[in-house]
């Protein structure tokens, strides 16, 4: 088959192909042969001549390196206003927790979010996914959950469905309208829960998300009502997602194994029985260091759950509150940095992993003959350099479904 654009010359080509024990291909001197908007060739050395045609266009990458393009597998990238206002009583000891509880956090976002129109949401939103685009992000999770009605949720919804043809990072929508209570049910949580389950049917029937989320945590929403939501969710057909562990151990991971939620989110404080239950429902953990650093939390054992032989993501959790930055980069230093993962385990955890967390491995997260063209090139002599110079933007180029869409 011929191809046509070739990336060729490639420093490190980091395919993120799984081999054994969490290591992925990493290859020197590598090709990469493109057809409309698939991979057609992988491999090292001189180009095979069976891929060039007369019109093939070629591209020398030289000592950079090349990885599939980012996938950021957690945010909550839909919502409106900013809380910098919240960041100094951060700064001073008042916890997050103690924030919602006060009506502040995920319930001030609330009302900025109900006060936008959708051009808002979405014009903002845009401005966020070409930060992430720039830093070589190419596929993003979407949580609704700053709506809390049925109304409110679907504009949310709707602004991540306009947004994924609008630009071009593939958006990939989850339901998390059991993000916090609002403040009509205040102290009728239980009632509100029962509300999230009526609005399950429509979101299907509307196909505004594929994955549905519940935020299990101390004083927002316990295992059982987590079970009632995920357990209909899951009846309806939607993949399953759940905050958990996140400042309390309470227990959503064993429900994610009960369940057998695809990820399980955050796991800060999850105990050695918590990895068991991850290991033994097949849950990918998924691990948002960016908000441990910014609320000075704990970091989620990360090592212990890989050596548990529980697959690994990493993600932004992007959001006004507890992490507001795009910056998987960042993740993936802090990543090294401090969850103390190995240079292959990051990548993997932001690629073929991401993938999996937002079940499109099929699809993408590595590059393989036959999957989508969404690379990434770092302009950095190899893969530990990335990890290591930390905090500034390694993007050179980025490719979506075989074209040019960002070059510095
Ligand atoms: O993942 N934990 C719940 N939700 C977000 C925070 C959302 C917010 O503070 O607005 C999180 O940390
Ligand atoms: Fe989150």
């Amino acid at each position: 088959m011929k191809a046509d654009l070739i990336l060729y010359d490639i420093g490190q080509l980091i395919t993120s192909r799984e081999l054994e024990e969490n290591h992925i291909e990493i290859l020197e001197n590598g090709y990469l042969a493109i057809k409309g908007d698939k991979i057609i060739g992988v491999g090292t050395g001189e180009v095979p001549t069976s891929f060039i045609q007369f019109d093939t266009k070629f591209v020398r990458i030289g000592k950079k390196v090349v990885s599939p393009g980012l996938v950021d597998s957690h945010t909550h990238l839909v919502h409106g206003g900013s809380r910098e206002h919240e960041f100094s009583m951060k700064i001073q000891g008042v916890p997050y927790l103690e924030i919602l509880a006060a009506g502040g956090g995920i319930l001030s976002t609330l009302k900025a979010t109900r006060e936008a129109s959708l051009e808002d949401l979405i014009e903002k939103t845009k401005k966020s996914l070409r930060y992430m685009l720039e830093l070589g992000v190419t596929t993003v999770e979407a949580k609704s959950g700053y709506g809390l009605s049925l109304e409110q949720e679907i504009k949310q919804l709707e602004a991540t469905k306009l947004l994924n043809h609008l630009q071009p990072v593939s958006l990939v929508s989850t339901f998390m309208a059991a993000h916090a209570t609002p403040p009509e049910f205040k102290g009728r949580t239980g009632e509100y829960v029962e509300e999230v389950i009526k609005m399950l049917p429509e979101i299907k029937k509307r196909n505004l998300a594929e994955f549905c989320d519940v935020f299990c945590e101390e004083g927002v929403f316990s295992v059982e009502e987590s079970r009632k939501i995920l357990s209909k969710a899951k009846e309806l057909g939607f993949q399953l997602k759940i905050h958990a562990d996140e400042v309390v151990s309470l227990g959503g991971v064993n429900l994610a194994g009960e369940l057998q939620a695809v990820t399980a989110e955050h796991l800060m404080v999850i105990t050695d029985e918590g990895i068991e239950a991850l290991k033994k429902g097949n849950v990918i953990a998924d691990l948002l260091p960016a908000t441990s650093f910014n609320l000075r939390h704990d970091y989620a054992p990360a090592r212990k759950i890989l050596e548990a032989g529980v697959q690994v993501a990493l993600s932004t959790d992007y959001n006004p509150g507890s992490c507001p930055s795009e910056n998987l980069q960042f993740v993936m230093q802090i990543g090294a940095a401090h969850l103390k993962m190995t240079t292959e385990e990051v990548f993997k955890a932001v690629t073929i992993n991401g993938a999996k967390a937002v079940c499109r491995e099929k699809e993408i997260g590595s590059l393989e003959v036959g999957k989508q063209a969404d690379i990434a090139v770092f302009d950095v002599p190899n893969a530990e350099y990335m990890l290591y110079h930390f905090g500034v933007n390694h993007t050179d180029s980025v490719y979506k479904a075989g074209k040019l869409v960002y070059q510095r």
